[in-house]
């Protein structure tokens, strides 16, 4: 049994069909990425998977379970943490304030304090800013916010929409070293992101997405050695 099975998933907004009977597996320990083009239902996968959306037909298994009706926030009590695309943080709330949300509905004291420490290790200027708004920040830091806060749920496995979208090169290196070492210390990951080549080393896997459509699927090495990946995702 994978962690996470989606199977035959389609989603509409309204009349339009985003995901057309999409099917894919994220087993427990992996980095997963998804990579598509403009449009191809990235987002939307994503915020079918975490409730946000539900899905016109098809299954979402979370270990093992049925998800599918199961909202949101419950979703996060039982491991599934959502990065959502343009970070989304509480710009009048501080930095601390934001990672405490994230933690809602636990009630381990010793585990959220360690928690915390362990996003001020790997992110030391979130600790330095902890009294600052969220607003004030620079969009990397704002970006670091947004994984720090989905970390603060002790999650099993993490969707990040795009987490280096818009963001400096330097930055972007640091939020994949994050998302690196968050995988060696025992976290799932299901990755979106325009930076193909960059997820595509860092996952073990990835799917293609095309309108909507599961297209392609194999290693990440073997999708960046394909030819046609090459030429529409990798700008070879
Ligand atoms: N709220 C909405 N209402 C109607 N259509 C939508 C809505 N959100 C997305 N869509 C449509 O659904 C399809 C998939 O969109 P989605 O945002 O999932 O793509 P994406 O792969 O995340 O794209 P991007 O790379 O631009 O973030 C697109 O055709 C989009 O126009
Ligand atoms: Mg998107």
């Amino acid at each position: 049994m994978a962690l996470l099975e989606v199977e035959d998933v389609s989603t509409s907004y309204g009349a339009i069909e985003a995901l057309s009977g999409i099917s894919l597996r994220v087993e427990a320990g992996e980095i997963v990425t998804l990579v598509g083009a403009n449009g191809a239902g990235k987002t939307t996968t994503l915020m079918t998977i975490s409730g946000v959306l539900k899905p016109r037909a098809g299954s979402v298994r979370f270990e093992g379970q049925e998800v599918v009706g199961v909202p949101a926030h419950e979703l996060v009590g039982r491991g599934l943490a959502h990065s959502p695309e343009g970070r989304r943080i509480f710009s009048r709330m501080t930095v601390l304030e934001n990672l405490e949300l994230g933690a809602f509905g636990r009630d381990d004291r010793d585990g959220i304090q360690k928690d915390l420490d362990h996003v001020f290790e790997l992110f030391p200027i979130l600790g330095e800013r902890r009294s600052q708004t969220g607003g004030t920040l620079s969009g990397g830091e704002q970006q670091m916010l947004a994984l720090g806060r989905a970390m603060m749920s002790r999650p099993k496995l993490l969707l990040l929409d795009e987490p280096s979208l818009g963001l400096a090169p330097l930055i972007v290196q640091k939020i994949f070293e994050v998302i690196r070492t968050l995988n060696s210390e025992g976290v799932t990951v299901l990755l979106v992101e325009q930076n193909a080549r960059t997820a595509l080393k860092l996952a073990h896997r990835g799917y293609v997405l095309e309108t909507g459509r599961i297209t392609l699927t194999d290693t990440g090495a073997n999708l960046l050695a394909n030819p046609e990946v090459q030429s529409a995702y990798l700008g070879e």
